[in-house]
């Protein structure tokens, strides 16, 4: 398989617990509510619970249950350590090291029965893997267009500037950004909005895919109604008429 054969998006964020996997699973239920076949990948997870029985992540069970196709918790995330750490130390702790070439292959596996991958980085954009790559490496190698999901707190619009430069150093395309409500206090959220607006738009030609609020159940159908339609047709290739299969 080559990079260039997968469609879908790489998710990325301005640091870790901004609402990644909350994005991303909305993603998922987004393209499966247009009757796509759609898989959700976490290539690399750290940090394990019993859920069901089993020792999973549970990112990589959220993006699991959201998508449209079938899998199992290996094929959504083939590298999950116990300790939830910086995954190259948690990868140590247990002995092992995280290998470029499996992640690459976990896509390809996935790009078979799927039409679109959701794949959600780890932490933020510059995250070590491995002692000579890390996650902006992994999306590289998968060429997906990135989403940068902002969290909304004082300082993202200094991250969210540093994440959208060094996803151009990497000659990747900054194809849209979410913005997520993690702080709800935030003093002067609209001001700080429209600076990002501004900001991502002009520098980097990359367009606001929506504004999610705190939400009491953050379930993908209800960040999924918070995204604009348009904008994710144009993020996943998609017609403007594609209708929607479901209710949202
Ligand atoms: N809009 C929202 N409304 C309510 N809760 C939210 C919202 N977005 C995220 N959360 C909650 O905040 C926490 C962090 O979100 P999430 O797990 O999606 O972040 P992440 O960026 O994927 O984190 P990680 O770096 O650990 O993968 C979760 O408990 C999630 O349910
Ligand atoms: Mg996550």
């Amino acid at each position: 398989m080559s990079a260039a054969a997968l469609r879908g998006c790489f998710v990325t964020g301005t640091d870790t617990e901004v609402g990644k996997t909350r994005v991303s699973a909305a993603l998922l239920h987004w393209l499966g509510g247009r009757g796509l076949r759609c898989a959700g990948y976490k290539p690399v997870a750290a940090g394990t619970e019993a859920i069901d029985g089993e020792q999973v992540n549970e990112d990589v069970r959220a993006l699991r249950d959201a998508s449209s196709v079938a899998l199992t918790d290996a094929e959504v995330g083939p590298c999950q350590f116990a300790a939830a750490c910086a995954p190259h130390i948690a990868a140590a702790l247990e002995g092992r090291t995280i290998e470029r070439a499996t992640l690459l292959q976990g896509a390809g596996t996935l790009a078979v029965r799927a039409e679109y991958l959701v794949v959600e980085g780890v932490g933020g954009f510059c995250v070590p893997l491995g002692a000579d790559f890390d996650s902006a490496d992994l999306a590289v190698d998968l060429g997906l267009p990135v989403m940068l999901v902002v969290g909304l707190r004082l300082g993202c619009i200094n991250h969210a500037l540093l994440s959208a430069e060094a996803i151009r150093a990497r000659g990747l395309r900054l194809a849209g950004w979410v913005a997520n409500a993690v702080d709800t206090a935030m003093p002067h959220r609209d001001a700080n909005l429209a600076t990002l607006r501004h900001e991502l738009d002009v520098r980097h030609q990359a367009s606001c895919l929506g504004v999610v609020s705190r939400l009491a159940n953050p379930g993908p159908a209800a960040v999924a109604a918070q995204l604009d339609d348009a904008r994710l047709q144009l993020l996943f290739g998609l017609s403007p008429g594609r209708a929607s299969t479901v209710a949202p």
